[in-house]
């Protein structure tokens, strides 16, 4: 018993100071993730995994292979799947989903709009999106209202879109969500051992799902967007790089058009084109 927790011991793997800035310096002006040094015993953590994938005996090897060619396209986006944070909840910050369904979609109903268009540009594993969903049919069903709606879903991680395109929970993440909406909106498994909830396909079928890095100065989405949320991903950011996110996420966004920020992040003193109307609502100039 002693020996096996001590060969498991040893075979973890240490990341030096001289890697860990090479790995860090990287992810930071690559994908504007910042590492300072309190986080290097977590990546030292996450990366452990990625060195076994590959059989690696040190970091000082695998360091190596993500700068070369080959690990730039086999190994960077598995690397920034594991070091990207994605804590996310359905109805997170509701105030958010309050002032869409008493103040946003009200005032499109009474223009006469029929199709709008949302982004959910760190989306995660697709509470956000699903939930903006969730608010759009409750809104057209309570109201009489005939709002079509699509949802473009976005994140860095591959791994953590493809959990958002399947839309499976355990049951336990849905538990703060009315009974009525659960019943209409999540189909439990069979699976009692463990059990999952999916989203409705009604649901589903409004989402479309791309990879994509906010801090690409290049990237392209397929329209401009009635509303975009972009919360809780900024705080990863420095100053200089949120206002250049900002500004490109509004080049997307159609004037008058709803931008969501997370509720300890801002858009106040940045050069952008928004107004603040709530203190993490904002509409485009
Ligand atoms: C903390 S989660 C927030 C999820 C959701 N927006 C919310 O507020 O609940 C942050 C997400 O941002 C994504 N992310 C981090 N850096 C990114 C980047 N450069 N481009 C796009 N997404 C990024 C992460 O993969 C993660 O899923």
């Amino acid at each position: 018993m002693e020996e096996k927790s001590n060969i498991s011991v040893f075979d973890k793997k240490t990341l030096t100071d001289k890697d860990f800035k090479r790995l860090s310096d990287f992810i930071y002006s690559n994908y504007g993730i910042k590492m300072p040094y309190q986080k290097k015993v977590m990546l030292e953590g996450r990366l452990q995994k990625r060195l076994r994938h590959w059989g690696f005996k040190s970091f000082n090897e695998y360091c190596d292979f993500v700068f070369s060619e080959k690990g730039q396209e086999a190994e960077v986006i598995h690397m920034i799947d594991v070091v990207s944070t994605n804590k996310t909840d359905f109805f997170r910050e509701s105030a958010h989903f309050d002032y869409m369904t008493n103040e946003i979609l009200p005032l499109y109903k009474e223009k006469g709009v029929n199709q709008i268009d949302i982004w959910s540009s760190a989306c995660s594993s697709g509470e956000e999106p699903y939930t903006i969903a969730m608010v759009m049919n409750e809104f057209n069903d309570n109201n009489k209202a005939y709002l079509k709606y699509n949802i473009l879903c976005s994140d860095i991680s591959t791994d953590i879109l493809s959990k958002a395109k399947q839309g499976i929970y355990r049951l336990e993440r849905i538990e703060n969500i009315p009974l009525a909406m659960k019943r209409k909106y999540f189909l439990k498994s069979k699976d009692t051992q463990n059990p999952t909830v999916r989203v409705v396909p009604e649901l589903r079928k409004k989402m479309s799902f791309t990879r994509l890095n906010l801090m690409d100065p290049k990237y392209n989405v397929p329209t401009k967007y009635d509303i975009i949320f972009c919360r809780n991903v900024l705080i990863y950011f420095d100053w200089e790089t949120q206002e250049k996110v900002i500004n490109k996420l509004c080049e997307q966004l159609k004037p008058g058009g709803y931008f969501f920020l997370g509720h300890s992040e801002s858009a106040i003193n940045k050069n952008v084109p928004l107004k603040q109307i709530r203190p993490t609502v904002f509409v485009r100039t």
